[in-house]
């Protein structure tokens, strides 16, 4: 007999029979995320909420959730859960480290060659019928190799992009709140900068920060200012890290030269952004961590949390620990 009641905000890449064997379970069916008054009103019924960063997990939401026990989270970003609104009640919040890295990784750097190589231009370029011959001096863009890579923000992802840039021969340089030790930088072959000076002297940058309120429009008129014209800028983190009102500026009056970006702010981006009309600007629609199995290594460490959380265990991946205190 299930003793537990939980909400899922959307259908999941994997077999919820584990879950089911402990709660009852109920799937939001839609494609798009619950509306907020929906969520505020089942959050009243439910032992456990799984949820995606789309959903906005508020402080009127968790503490209407009289009885939640846990809330886990299908991502290992959690800015639209309101953390010390869930500790002060004691309710623990899980998230998806670790399984997303790679994947993330990988998209980072598709982007970059993408942006680099101009690929998404050149395939609009073929299928306008423009290819009329080989020239000289179609669609060139900078090599990649031997170019310097600053990545901001250096955690699992920053460094698995840096393992990636290795390969490609680029001298990489990282910016962070903490320093690596010399071991880390020196096995990876990355050198530590501060944020200044690695806007001034990169040729890419991509970011690989948290969103929070010290990062929230981090990138702004001022630091694109700073960046090579030559710079391009590729965004896998969160949308709301680039100030994007900036950075249509910046790429239309060729302060920089490019950007890739797969998060926007908003998400969805609007249909009337002028960033939309760029063509030195790629977007894709938040697919960093889109391999399927990857998506299904999510689903199932959240259900993990879950689980754990609904039997009052440790979450396997807690991002408040405090309330084990
Ligand atoms: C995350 O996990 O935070 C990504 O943005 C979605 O995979």
């Amino acid at each position: 007999m299930p003793y537990f009641k939980v909400l899922i905000t959307r259908r999941l890449p994997t077999q919820l029979h584990r879950l089911e064997e402990v709660a009852n379970v109920e799937v939001w069916p839609e494609r798009q995320a619950p509306p907020y008054e929906v969520l505020l009103e089942k959050v009243k019924e439910v032992d456990g909420l799984l949820c995606l960063l789309t959903d906005q997990i508020d402080q009127q939401l968790i503490e209407v959730g009289k009885t939640l026990k846990v809330i886990s989270q299908m991502a290992v970003g959690f800015d639209n859960i309101d953390i010390p609104t869930a500790t002060a009640r004691g309710i623990p919040v899980g998230n998806t480290p670790g399984v997303l890295t790679d994947a993330t990784a990988d998209l980072t750097w598709a982007l970059l060659m993408a942006a680099a190589r101009r690929v998404v231009e050149a395939d609009r370029f073929v299928r306008s019928h423009l290819w009329q011959t080989w020239e000289p001096d179609l669609l060139l863009g900078p090599d990649i190799a031997g170019a310097t890579l600053g990545i901001v923000g250096f955690g699992r992802i920053g460094q698995a992009v840096a393992r990636r840039a290795k390969g490609f021969n680029m001298r990489i340089i990282y910016t962070s709140r903490h320093r690596c030790n010399p071991e880390l930088e020196q096995s990876l072959g990355v050198e530590f900068a501060d944020f200044a000076s690695l806007l001034q002297t990169s040729d890419f940058v991509t970011i690989h920060t948290p969103l929070s309120a010290e990062t929230f429009h981090l990138f702004g008129e001022a630091e694109f200012a700073l960046m090579k014209q030559s710079a391009i800028l590729i965004n896998t983190a969160r949308g709301a890290i680039v100030d994007p009102d900036a950075l249509y500026q910046a790429l239309r009056t060729g302060e920089i030269a490019g950007a890739a970006i797969d998060v926007t702010e908003p998400e969805p981006i609007p249909t009337d952004s002028p960033l939309l009309s760029l063509d030195n600007l790629i977007i894709t629609p938040h697919i960093g961590s889109a391999s399927r199995p990857t998506r299904e290594k999510m689903a199932n460490m959240a259900i993990d949390n879950l689980i754990a959380g609904l039997r009052g265990e440790r979450l396997p991946n807690c991002v408040n620990p405090e309330v084990y205190q």
